[in-house]
C-alpha cells in the first residue's frame, strides 16, 4: 500500500495512547513461555514482528490464549518445550530470531530459523560467537547470515563473562537467555548500555540476575516463576507523533501510558535539549515506569548527539534526523554504525528520501552531519525501502512538506505499529 499525506495545515492536535511497547511484548511471550504458571499479558501488541514470536512458542508446545488486548501463556518451565514441526519463521522480527536462539541453544531439540529479505541480510554472528563460546550447536546457513540452525548441545551449556562489541540488547538478552540454561552465572558487559527489558522482566520473575554497571549477571539453571505483566506504550512509536507536533505550527499533543524506561527515552532528552517544549507526567514506576508526554510546536536548535546516548535511542534516529533537518544550526549524531544494519541501511534510506525532500545529510567517519534550517520539505514521492521507521518518518516530513507527499511500500509498519494512519489522520483533523 502506498500513502498520500499533506502538508498539515492545522497542527497535530488531541490524545492518544501510542501502542504497546513491541520490545516488551516480545520478551513477556518468551519469558511467559518458559517460565512455570501461567501468566497473564495485559496491552499486548498484536503487531506482526510480535506474532511471529508467539507462533514460534507455539509451535514449540506453549498454550497462549488470545483476547483482544491481551493473552494468557501457560509456561512450560524452562525444560518444558517441544521439537516444532518444520523451520521457525521469523518474518522481518530481528529480536524474534536473536533472542530466541538464546532460548534454543538451551534445548534438547533441533531447530531452524528463517526470515523475510530483509532479515535473511542481517548480521548473526554477533550471537552465533556468544552462543558459540557457552557450547552451543549453532550456526547461520549463509555466511554471517539467516537461517540460524540450532541442534543440541553435547552437554549442558557453559557460563561465560562475555565482552559485548556492540551495545544491543539483542545481543545481550540472547545470551542472558542462554545463560538461564547455563551452571554458574554468566555475565555480558556492553560498551554502552542498551535497552534492560530483559532484565527487568527475568527479575521480576525471580531470576537471579544483578546489574554492576555495564556488566549483568544471571545464574543459570533456577526456573523462572510467572506472573501477570502489564506492557506500556512503546516509545519508539509515540516517537512520530512527538516530533511530528513539534513541526507541525499550532499542534498540541498528550500521548499517553508511554513507556519512560531511561534505556529509550534518549529522544526525549535530546529534543528538549534541541528546544523541544515536552512535558512528562510520570503516572508509576513499576516494572517499568509509564507516564502522559504532552508536546506544544516548539522552534528548535541543532545538536550533539554523543555515541553512548544511541542505543537509548536507536529505532528513534530516523525520525530525529527530520527534526534536525528542520532545526537551526548543525546537529551531529555520532556512532550511526549500528543504523545499517537495522530493517534498512537507515543512513542511505533517510539520505535517499531527504535527498528527494530537499536536504542534504552527510556522513564523516561514524558521524551523520545534518544542516537544517529547512522550512519548507519538497513534496515528493517517498519509499520505505521496506522498512516501517523510514515509513513513520517520512509521514511526519510529509507533514511539514509543501504539498502532498507519496510514501511507497507502506505495508512494513504492520510489523510494529498496524493503526499509525489511523492514529496520524486522529491527530491531524
Ligand atoms: C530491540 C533492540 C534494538 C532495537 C530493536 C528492538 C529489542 O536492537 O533496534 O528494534 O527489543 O531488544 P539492538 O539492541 O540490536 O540495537
Amino acid at each position: 500500500m502506498d500513502w498520500k499525506i499533506n502538508n498539515a495545515k492545522k497542527g497535530l492536535k488531541g490524545g492518544l495512547a501510542p501502542p504497546p511497547d513491541k520490545s516488551i511484548s516480545h520478551r513477556a511471550v518468551m519469558f511467559g513461555s518458559i517460565a512455570s504458571g501461567t501468566c497473564r499479558v495485559e496491552n499486548f501488541l498484536f503487531s506482526e514482528d510480535c506474532r511471529r514470536t508467539l507462533e514460534a512458542f507455539r509451535a514449540m508446545g506453549v498454550r497462549i490464549k488470545e483476547e483482544k488486548n491481551a493473552l494468557t501463556i501457560e509456561g512450560k518451565g524452562l525444560k518444558g518445550l517441544v521439537a516444532p514441526e518444520g523451520e521457525l519463521y521469523m518474518g522481518n522480527s530481528g529480536t524474534s530470531m536473536r533472542i530466541i536462539s538464546g532460548i534454543l541453544a538451551g534445548q534438547s531439540f533441533p531447530a531452524t530459523l528463517t526470515g523475510d529479505e530483509s532479515l535473511s541480510k542481517r548480521p548473526m554472528r554477533r550471537i552465533v560467537d556468544p552462543l558459540k563460546q557457552m557450547g552451543a550447536n549453532i550456526d547461520t546457513l549463509n555466511k554471517d547470515f539467516p537461517p540460524v540452525k540450532i541442534s543440541p548441545a553435547k552437554g549442558p551449556l557453559k557460563a561465560i563473562d562475555y565482552k559485548t562489541p556492540v551495545a544491543s540488547a539483542q545481543v545481550k538478552s540472547c545470551v542472558l537467555a542462554a545463560g538461564l540454561y547455563a551452571k554458574g552465572g554468566t555475565s555480558v558487559t556492553e560498551p554502552f548500555h542498551s535497552r534492560d527489558h530483559t532484565e527487568r522482566m527475568l527479575k521480576y520473575f525471580s531470576a537471579d540476575i544483578k546489574q554492576d554497571g555495564l556488566k549483568t549477571t544471571i545464574s543459570g539453571m533456577k526456573e523462572l516463576a510467572a506472573r501477570d505483566v502489564t506492557i506500556p506504550g512503546d516509545i519508539s512509536s509515540a516517537a512520530f507523533f512527538i516530533v511530528g507536533a513539534l513541526l507541525c505550527e499550532g499542534s498540541k499533543v498528550i500521548l499517553k501510558n508511554v513507556g519512560l524506561n531511561f534505556t529509550r527515552d534518549g529522544l526525549l532528552r535530546t529534543l528538549k535539549r534541541m528546544g523541544g517544549k515536552i512535558e512528562v507526567e510520570e503516572l508509576h514506576g513499576g516494572v517499568e515506569p509509564v507516564g502522559d508526554i504532552e508536546i506544544v510546536t516548539s522552534e528548535l536548535t541543532g545538536t550533539t548527539v554523543e555515541a553512548d546516548q544511541i542505543p537509548s535511542m536507536i529505532d528513534e534516529v530516523p525520525v530525529l534526523i527530520i527534526a534536525a533537518a528542520r532545526a537551526k544550526g548543525r546537529t551531529e549524531i555520532k556512532g550511526i554504525s549500528e543504523l545499517k544494519v537495522k530493517e534498512s541501511d537507515r543512513v542511505k534510506t533517510m539520505a535517499a528520501n531527504l535527498s528527494k525532500l530537499g536536504v542534504g545529510i552527510s556522513e564523516k567517519g561514524d558521524t551523520l552531519v545534518i544542516d537544517g534550517g529547512c522550512k519548507r520539505f519538497k513534496a515528493a514521492e517517498l519509499d520505505s525501502f521496506g522498512d516501517h521507521r523510514i515509513a513513520m518518518s517520512m509521514a511526519v516530513a510529509a507533514l511539514v512538506s509543501d504539498g502532498t507527499c507519496t510514501i511507497k511500500n507502506t505495508d512494513c509498519v504492520n510489523t510494529s505499529y498496524p493503526g499509525f494512519l489511523r492514529d496520524l489522520e486522529q491527530l491531524s483533523r
